[in-house]
């Protein structure tokens, strides 16, 4: 079948990030929806590759990928030192988490994994069994996150009704988690129920994770989607066809404000001016109670060419100054309400995050 006429139909919901045999299997999501393409990872270095380059992107896959290089990472350790292959495993995580600087879930699973070696390292066991010690972490974060995932939906179920609009930005999806994403668990718990939702994708420039995924992959699921430019969302809510905003988040500072994909600073604005709830989605591995407030998030520039030639030809003229940042940071006091996997979280947020966590 021709792929303008329509996208291939999958009997299974895609998996991002899959451990195969003894390496590590990540969906190439920049060449979705056209091609699906597994590529096959044996080293720290390809897993660092994959990450800074968008291969595996979105915060909790982002995190998942970097704690099963971290195993990659262990299976080349050959000797039989507990400290030396702590330091070799301590080495591979500063090296991982430099692959990407917003997302928080990279260093919280990264930590983990470190931890986790640690505590090896310290025990009894013989260090024939690390390798595998590793592995299963690594496997529990994927496992967990998966279930997260859909706490947060079921959390917020109760926000939606029948016939509602949703708008999202970016992909918060199944393809940036382990399964149901963020932003969509409730989409595609509604979904499961019977209800009717009616989506809206803001395309999100520049990479255009929302036309490439989201639409992709709730269209796949069967769920009502329609596909804007992202200067198209004010328009569509004054129309009064958005009745709840929905985006996932890469950091959230310990005060509530939110890092997420550029633009969506933009679409709380515009929430606010047209009085709708501004919903963001996470599980706590993305609340960073560590950065007090979001102008300390480190908000990641990447290269001109997603731009001037983000459409596989050149779209502006040579030379032109490019302002390219990724994520942006949206105030606390927009955010109507953060929906985490322990329940929904309202202002005021630096007590109400800190509380989660105790
Ligand atoms: O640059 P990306 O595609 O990694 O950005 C992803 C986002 O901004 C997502 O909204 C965020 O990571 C949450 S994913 C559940």
């Amino acid at each position: 079948m021709n792929i303008q006429e329509s996208t291939q139909k999958y009997d299974q919901p895609l998996t991002s990030v899959r451990w195969e045999g003894d390496s590590l299997q990540l969906l190439d999501q920049r060449l979705l929806p056209e091609t699906i393409d597994m590529k096959n990872l044996t080293t720290p270095e390809e897993v660092w590759k994959a990450i800074h380059s968008m291969v595996v992107r979105g915060a909790p896959a982002i995190g998942i990928a970097a704690a099963y290089g971290v195993v990659l990472g262990a299976k080349q350790y050959t000797g039989g030192d507990k400290l030396e292959w702590l330091q070799q495993i301590e080495q591979v995580c500063a090296y991982l988490a430099t692959s990407r600087p917003t997302a928080v879930n990279l260093f919280w699973a990264l930590d983990r994994m470190k931890n986790k070696a640690s505590r090896l390292a310290a025990s009894e066991d013989g260090i024939s069994g690390f390798y595998g010690a590793l592995l299963a972490e690594a496997a529990s974060i994927q496992a967990e996150d998966e279930e997260v995932c859909r706490l947060i939906g079921e959390h917020a179920l109760p926000l939606l009704s029948d016939g509602m609009g949703i708008l999202t930005h970016c992909n918060a999806g199944g393809l940036a988690t382990a399964k149901y994403g963020t932003a969509t668990a409730p989409m595609y718990l509604a979904h499961e129920k019977g209800m009717k939702l009616k989506v809206y994708a803001d395309e999100t420039r520049p990479v255009l994770q929302g036309a490439r995924l989201t639409a992709f992959e709730l269209q796949q699921a069967g769920i009502d989607v329609t596909l804007l430019c992202d200067n198209m969302a004010g328009m569509v809510m004054s129309k009064g066809w958005v009745q709840a905003v929905i985006v996932g988040t890469d950091r959230v500072a310990a005060n509530g404000d939110v890092a997420n994909k550029i633009g969506t600073y933009s679409l709380a604005v515009l929430a606010k001016a047209h009085n709708i709830p501004f919903y963001v989605a996470c599980p706590l591995s993305t609340i960073d109670l560590n950065t007090a407030s979001g102008e300390l998030i480190p908000i990641e520039e990447r290269p001109e060419h997603e731009i001037t030639e983000g459409f596989g030809k050149r779209t502006a003229p040579q030379g032109i100054k490019v302002y390219n940042p990724a994520f942006d940071v949206t105030p606390n006091e927009w955010v109507t309400a953060i929906i985490t996997e322990k329940g929904i979280v309202r202002a005021p947020y630096k007590d109400n995050l800190a509380a989660l966590f105790r």
